[in-house]
């Protein structure tokens, strides 16, 4: 198995761009499905789980192919000969589950295996299922399966979810544009990602208003056709790099960068002593003194600080002047990196939903396990600030969400190298 290699080497400089959204991409993806007529993605960021949902699709008939180095997805669902996305595939990504709405829709019934249990918690599905079941749907749970179908059709309804979940919203949303009537979707999600699929669904031909607020109001159609959409900026992949420099010291510049994805990351940012600035290009980034401040963080639905950040940002305050607490309150089990955070000499103490971080002045490098995506990426950046070198194992998690992660790192002057294991 592969890893990587961190040499902490002080300043960073220069500009990285920011790739399209994985889980933008991840829920436009499955939209083909809802029409006969193609839809083209342009921004794809090129990752294995953008392969995943690739081969998902094409199991269930779709045909996808991948165009200028994986950048374009050019997605076609005119024939959909297969209802039934299989475990074999579901199992290796929760993504996968965003088929459910649009074959609903398309088909009038598919067969999805659930997802199962994932390193950073439980993440059932009973919010997809309760709001797809009030469009009319039938949906029963056999070997492992949801089996649901909507044989008269799905009808328009109001729902409120408990939770505002971002796969749920997705799902639904999607279903019920091809459903009869107007659905409401009430304490829906207001992720960027859900805005991105709106747009995108607009351009279809679907009719949705609200999307980016807690009521989301979907007029059904009765078909859709094609598009052409553009993937928003991975606002996880930019607050990551964009804690490259405020580690490691330098300056640097996140080109696709907006500070709308990125609002309260940068509130807690610049009470942490960092100035971010607004270019032409995206974002500019660079901390005001050697050393940040310790600040508290909680995570929260958008537009709160995003759980995805939250190991990144632990990263960080391993080494900041005082002790923060981060609260986790997204997913139960999502504190796995800071073990391994703690072989690198940081001190941390974690209770239940709660991480204490007392900044120590220097990490020192170690050999790491990478436990899931966000965790993984927060090992390489602690490797950025600590003494001498850091390997971090299982990178795998790495390639499904960050593209090209050691040419970005090493473009701003980071010592970083990709070793092949057997
Ligand atoms: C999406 C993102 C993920 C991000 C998360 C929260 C994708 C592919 N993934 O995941 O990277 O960390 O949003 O911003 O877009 N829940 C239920 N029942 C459900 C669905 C969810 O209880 O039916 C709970 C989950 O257990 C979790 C919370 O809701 O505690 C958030 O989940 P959700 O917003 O659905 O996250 P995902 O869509 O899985």
């Amino acid at each position: 198995m592969d890893s990587i290699l961190v040499k902490g080497n002080g300043p960073l400089n220069g500009q990285i761009p920011i790739a399209g959204a994985k889980n933008a991409c991840l829920a436009l993806m499955p939209a083909t499905l809802l029409s006969e007529e193609p839809l083209t993605l342009t921004n794809a960021p090129r990752l294995s789980d953008i392969k995943t949902m690739t081969e998902l699709l094409q199991s269930l008939g779709a045909e996808v192919s991948s165009l200028q180095d994986g950048q374009v997805q050019a997605l076609s669902s005119h024939n959909i000969d297969n209802h039934v996305a299989d475990y074999e595939i579901v199992r290796k990504m929760r993504a996968s589950n965003l088929v459910l709405g649009p074959m609903l829709a398309r088909l009038g019934q598919a067969v999805v295996s659930l997802p199962g249990g994932c390193a950073i918690g439980a993440r059932p599905m009973d919010l997809h299922i309760h709001g797809l079941e009030a469009l009319g749907a039938e949906i029963e749970l056999k070997d492992g399966y949801l089996h649901a179908k909507a044989p008269r059709g799905l009808k328009g309804a109001v729902i409120e979810l408990s939770f505002a979940s971002v796969g749920a919203t997705e799902n639904i949303m999607m279903a019920a544009t091809l459903a009869k009537g107007t659905t409401v979707i009430k304490n829906a999600a207001r992720e960027p990602e859900i805005v991105d699929l709106a747009d995108c669904l607009r351009k279809m031909g679907a009719h949705i208003d609200g999307a980016g607020t807690s009521d989301i109001t979907i007029e059904g159609v009765d078909r859709l056709h094609g598009a052409t959409h553009p993937v928003v900026t991975d606002r996880i992949e930019l607050g990551t790099y964009m804690l490259a420099p405020v580690i490691a010291g330098g300056e640097v510049e996140l080109l696709g960068g907006r500070l709308d994805l990125v609002g309260a990351f940068v509130e807690k940012l610049n009470e942490a002593g960092v100035d971010v600035l607004e270019t032409k290009a995206g974002l500019k980034v660079k901390r005001r003194a050697d050393r940040v401040k310790a600040v508290n963080v909680t995570t929260e639905p958008f537009p709160g600080f995003p759980t995805d950040l939250q190991a990144q940002m632990m990263a960080l305050m391993c080494t900041a002047d005082g002790t923060s607490v981060l609260e986790e309150k997204i997913f139960e089990n999502r504190f796995m990196h800071a073990p391994e955070l703690i072989r690198m000499g940081a001190k941390i103490d974690v209770q239940g939903g709660h991480a204490t971080v007392t900044g120590v002045d220097r990490l020192k490098g170690a050999p790491v396990m990478a436990t899931d995506l966000r965790a993984s990426v927060s090992l390489i950046l602690a490797g950025l600030a600590a003494e001498g070198e850091t390997i971090v194992n299982r990178v795998y998690h790495l390639d499904r969400g960050y593209e090209q992660v050691v040419r970005k790192f090493s473009g701003v002057g980071a010592q970083i190298e990709r070793i092949k294991g057997s």
